[in-house]
This record gives structure tokens, C-alpha cells and sequence, in this order.
């Protein structure tokens, strides 16, 4: 069965408390809780995990390659300033997904500016939860083509 890494970054720990009127009421818990679900009905396994720090985030990435056909990553702020996340997901050439809960291109301009995103396959935002499983289709569809 394909596998696939969902990597959250910083502050996404805080979901469900953090600005509910930008990022909803749902937990990380529970947005882990719908990836596996979904993981389960089409047949795509998940790991899922977060890190408030930068190089563990590297780290990870780092350790996908040759576990996990693709990844998926929320990279909170990151998406911004981490030219490290950039090169990290460059450098294991796996499928990657950006994702944000929020509509990152509706709100500040420094958010409409993404290091990751020249080597993601594609991005995702602005559909909270659900962006999950959208990119866990996205991923599923790719890693089968
Ligand atoms: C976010 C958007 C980022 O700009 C922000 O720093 C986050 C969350 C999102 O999911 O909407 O931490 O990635």
C-alpha cells in the first residue's frame, strides 16, 4: 500500500485554540483522526506528525525518503522564510503537497510568498480541514499514475 508523510509545522499544535476565526474550531487531533479515516477508505497509509521546529521538520523529510511514497506538509510560517524546508524536499525528490487550513493568497502579503512551493507538485489552501484529504487524493491519484 502506498504511504504518505503529513507534516505539520509550527503552531499547528495550537489548532483549535490558535485565531479559531482563521483556522476553525478543529483540532490537530482531529484533523489526524480524518487523515486516517480517509487513509483507510482509500487505501493510502498515513503517518502524521509536527514539529514546532525547523530542522526536526528537515529531519523528517529527510527520513520520508525510501518510507513514504509522497508528502504532504502544512509548514505553518515556515512557507515563508525556509529556504532549509525548500531544500530538504528538493532533495529527496518525493511528490509534495503545500497545504494551508487558510487561504493564504486572502490574507497578509507576506503570506502569498512560498519557498516550498517551486518544489511542491502543487498547492492546496483555503479549504481547512478537508484540504487534508483533498491532498491525500491528490497524492493517491499521483503516486498511482
Ligand atoms: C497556515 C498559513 C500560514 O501563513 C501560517 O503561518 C500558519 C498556518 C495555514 O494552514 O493556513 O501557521 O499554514
Amino acid at each position: 500500500m502506498a504511504s504518505v508523510l503529513i507534516l505539520n509545522g509550527p503552531n499547528l499544535n495550537m489548532l483549535g485554540i490558535r485565531q479559531p476565526e482563521v483556522y476553525g474550531v478543529t483540532t490537530l487531533a482531529d484533523i489526524e483522526k480524518l487523515c486516517k479515516e480517509h487513509g483507510q477508505a482509500i487505501d493510502l497509509e498515513v503517518s502524521f506528525a509536527q514539529s514546532n521546529h525547523e530542522g526536526a521538520l528537515v529531519d523528517a523529510i529527510h527520513d520520508a525518503r525510501g518510507t513514504h511514497q509522497g508528502i504532504i506538509i502544512n509548514a505553518g510560517a515556515y512557507t515563508h522564510t525556509s529556504i532549509a524546508l525548500m531544500d530538504a524536499i528538493a532533495s529527496v525528490e518525493l511528490p509534495t503537497i503545500e497545504l494551508h487550513l487558510s487561504n493564504v493568497h486572502a490574507r497578509e502579503e507576506f503570506r502569498h510568498k512560498s519557498y516550498i512551493a517551486k518544489v511542491c507538485l502543487g498547492i492546496i489552501c483555503g479549504f481547512g480541514a478537508q484540504g487534508y484529504t483533498l491532498a491525500m487524493d491528490a497524492i493517491k491519484a499521483h503516486v498511482k499514475d
